[in-house]
């Protein structure tokens, strides 16, 4: 096969954006429903570059899982008919790694945006989800697949494993505030350890989740923020009881909360990463933002969405 190189071949650009999931974390790895959205605050960007030689992945940042995406990249190549050799991918993400803001799905969906843009492939987004979700089996162990859906989506979206998502439209304009304890947390450990909890306590934990979230998505649909505030808390306090909150991540919580959020917890895996709160305007954002960086967070995003 013969490989072009620039500047016949000019290096190709794929991008997709973080995610935040608001509630059903967990529990949406066995059968329950979830809610999450883009966070495009933060967004992964790859180049690829067609050059004679191996598969290679480049990237300056710390914690980016390569062989996770050379698994995506060959995948890619392989699928559209192409040797899974002769192309760089270089990676750049503002997304904090091992954060539980998706930075493995953004990097796999940026990674098949990329090389669609430098072979010139028809991708259908069907297939983009089933390509990119290689990515975040090799992350997870058993991912759910809500990662790569949340940071496709176009707005607040609830997920159930194997279903496309279904758009939640808000009332109002609203406010999330992420706030990032530092401390890096483990999906397939975690997923591992709740999966070898006893079966009643994790059963009990997962249908409080699944009521919350009920709540929460009925609550976002009448643009009740501060019943959906408590539906968060409800969701902190049931993912607590499977060991997945630290002492920072409370800290977090109860600061955010104090501060005017009408609720929080934490998101993604747990054990570390991040909280997530909620607020109605910017001014309440700011001070939830100011309170989550006096109580440790070592970096804040906050993210309007829209109805
Ligand atoms: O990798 P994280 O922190 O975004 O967590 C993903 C959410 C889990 O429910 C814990 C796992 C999954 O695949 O759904």
């Amino acid at each position: 096969m013969s490989v072009p190189t620039s500047p016949s071949c000019p290096s190709a650009f794929g991008a997709a954006c973080g995610k935040v999931i608001l509630i059903g974390e967990h529990a949406v790895v066995h059968g329950y429903p979830a809610i999450a959205t883009p966070l495009c605050a933060v967004e992964a960007r790859v180049t690829a570059r067609r050059s004679p030689g191996l598969l290679r992945i480049e990237t300056e940042q710390a914690g980016v899982d390569t062989r996770g995406l050379v698994k995506v990249a060959t995948a890619v190549l392989l699928r559209y008919g192409h040797e899974a050799a002769g192309v760089t991918l270089h990676v750049q993400a503002n997304i904090p790694a091992q954060a539980g803001l998706g930075s493995s799905a953004a990097t796999s969906i940026a990674v098949v945006r990329a090389l669609a843009a430098a072979y010139d492939l028809t991708v259908t987004p069907e297939e983009l989800l089933e390509l990119a979700d290689i990515g975040e089996q090799a992350a997870h162990g058993r991912a759910s697949g809500v990662d790569v859906t949340a940071s496709l989506a176009k707005g607040v979206v609830r997920f159930v494993r194997g279903m496309p998502p279904t758009r939640i439209p808000l009332q109002s304009p609203m406010w999330l505030i992420v706030g990032d304890s530092g401390m890096p947390r483990n999906t397939h450990q975690a997923v591992a350890a709740v999966a070898k909890q006893p079966d009643a306590l994790r059963e009990s934990a997962f249908n409080r989740i699944a009521d919350a979230t009920q709540q929460l998505e009925e609550k976002l649909r009448a643009g009740n923020l501060q019943a959906a505030g408590v539906a968060l808390n409800v969701a902190h306090h049931a993912l607590s009881t499977l060991g997945l909150s630290t002492p920072a991540l409370d800290t977090l919580c109860q600061a955010a909360t104090q501060a005017g959020a009408f609720g929080a917890k934490l998101t993604g895996a747990g054990c570390g990463g991040c909280v997530v709160s909620l607020c109605a305007d910017e001014p309440s954002a700011r001070k939830v933002e100011t309170a989550l960086r006096r109580a440790g967070a070592v970096r804040t995003f906050s993210e309007r969405l829209t109805p």
